[in-house]
């Protein structure tokens, strides 16, 4: 099917789309139901199958089926598994099917949601999202939110917001604080948000990987007498290196003290505040002056789907609303929203849509009961691997984030690393779950994440199946 050679050939006509969806959705749909059988990674490094695509820019048509084929068969294979049931590496991904419908309904109609009166009904129903979110994390009146593309870009935002809201145009003096298990993000966000990095303070953490309130509140202190001002603490609630939750009860006794903004970066953890666990995991997160929040982690959607919600709507929109002659008028009714006014971006995609429709269409309670389930996997994996002789538990999972290592007697320093390495490399090279690692307190640890709504038990018996296995094979046994 190439598009026909009419006068207007961006303008398909009926029969045109339909045949291009069906060719579409059915390499799609073959895709998906085999993604259980597909390698959870790549054998090859990749390189030669990225440098066999470099290709001219196109001047004339390609047939629809080839280009199909090219990426399902030459492109996708070259890629860890993110949206399959053995990815338990970093911090997987989700891509619930109804949000790539929902893509597919937004990039069609293509409406523009940055400014309210140019779609007020389809930006209701993304704020209704924002304010379920809010209630979820126990904000309340006022609170509000945008949707993002990610966890980095609401780290950034939030510390935009912070600044404006709590330091003068010259903010040279000002400090911020996070943990040393903080998501690089914070760092960068700081970075990109005009602070030098000799202003971020990386708070040592506790043998959880939690902050250290002692310290933090010591190098408060240190600095307030040394001239300088304290004016944002970002907790963790759920980190990538371990899953440690900040103390974020007593992080918010600190922030007030001290009249500090919080920001809790609960990119990975925060969507567990859906579970009684998560809610007793993470008390103290609806003191936060700002969340985190990645529909992409920890609500099983699409990449690209990232959330920040704020105590009060108005931080936002003074950190972010400005004025031009060709613009249309802004919403003054506190009901409604102008997304670009809370926001760096005008122009963007339809998000809210790949959001809304999910939640509608399978209802919160099975997030809810999908989270808890993953919860379970990993507890179920740490008492599994503590059966494992010389196996240690380096951080129980407080959500569902579980790191460990072999420690066999008489091996240590980068002797034992090396040995870890090479456990994971012989489960990976299996292929039918995917592992990363991580250093914790200097030391190679293994981390298993349990996050994707496609894994269940079967595949977590695979991946202690195969963890046994190559610690067999390390052993000699
Ligand atoms: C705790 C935490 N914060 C922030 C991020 C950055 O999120 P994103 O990759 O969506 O930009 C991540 C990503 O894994 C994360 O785990």
């Amino acid at each position: 099917m190439t598009p026909n050679a009419r006068r207007w050939p961006l303008e398909l006509d009926a029969a045109e789309m339909r045949a291009m969806l069906a060719a579409a959705s059915d390499r799609v749909i073959e895709h998906i139901v085999s993604l259980g059988e597909q390698p959870a990674s790549y054998g090859t490094d990749g390189r030669a199958e990225a440098r066999a695509l470099v290709e001219p820019m196109p001047a004339t048509a390609t047939d629809f089926d080839e280009l199909l084929d090219l990426v399902f068969d030459r492109a996708t294979p070259h890629s860890f598994n993110t949206a399959g049931p053995g990815y338990l590496a970093y911090i997987p991904g989700g891509g619930v099917f109804p949000s790539a419908v929902a893509d597919l309904i937004a990039n069609a109609i293509n409406r523009y949601v940055g400014v309210w009166v140019a779609a007020p009904a389809l930006v209701q129903l993304e704020l209704n999202v924002i304010r379920w979110f809010c209630s979820a994390m126990g904000f309340g009146h006022g609170s509000g939110g945008i949707l993002t593309s990610g966890g980095s870009l609401s780290n950034l935002t939030a510390i935009v917001a912070a600044r404006r809201e709590r330091l003068p145009d010259d903010f040279r003096t000002g400090v911020i604080y996070t943990s040393d298990q903080a998501h690089h993000s914070v760092r960068k966000s700081a970075v990109l948000a005009g602070f030098a990095e000799s202003q971020v303070r990386q708070v040592a953490t506790n043998d959880r990987q939690e902050m250290d309130v002692q310290a933090l509140c010591a190098r408060i202190a240190e600095d307030r007498a040394a001239g300088l001002e304290p004016f944002l603490l970002v907790g963790s609630a759920g980190t990538t290196n371990t899953g440690a939750v900040d103390p974020l009860d007593t992080l918010a006794d600190v922030a007030d003290a001290e009249r500090m903004w919080l920001h809790v970066d609960g990119a990975y953890g925060a969507f567990f505040m859906l579970t009684g666990r998560g809610r007793a995991a993470m008390k103290g997160i609806e003191r936060a002056d700002s969340i985190t929040l990645d529909p992409h982690k920890g609500l099983f959607l699409p990449y690209g789907t990232g959330c920040l919600l704020v105590r009060d709507e108005q931080a936002l929109r003074r950190a972010h609303a400005t004025f031009a002659d060709y613009m249309p008028v802004m919403q003054h009714d506190p009901d409604f929203v102008d997304f670009c006014d809370l926001s760096a971006e005008l122009s963007r995609d339809f998000r809210g849509l790949r959001v809304w429709l999910p939640l509608k269409l399978f209802g919160m309670d099975a997030f809810r009961a999908a989270l808890d389930e993953k919860l379970d996997l990993a507890r179920w994996a740490a008492e599994e691997l503590r059966t494992i002789p010389d196996m240690e538990i380096v951080c129980e999972p407080r959500l569902s984030l579980t790191a460990f290592r072999l420690v066999p007697a008489g091996v240590q320093g980068t002797a034992l690393d090396d040995l870890n390495r090479d456990i994971m490399a012989r489960v990976n090279a299996r292929q039918n779950v995917y592992l990363t690692g991580t250093m914790v307190s200097g030391r190679f640890a293994l981390r298993i994440c349990v996050l994707s709504f496609r894994t269940h038990m079967d595949r977590m018996e695979a991946c202690l199946r195969d963890l046994r296995a190559a610690v067999a094979e390390v052993r000699g046994d």
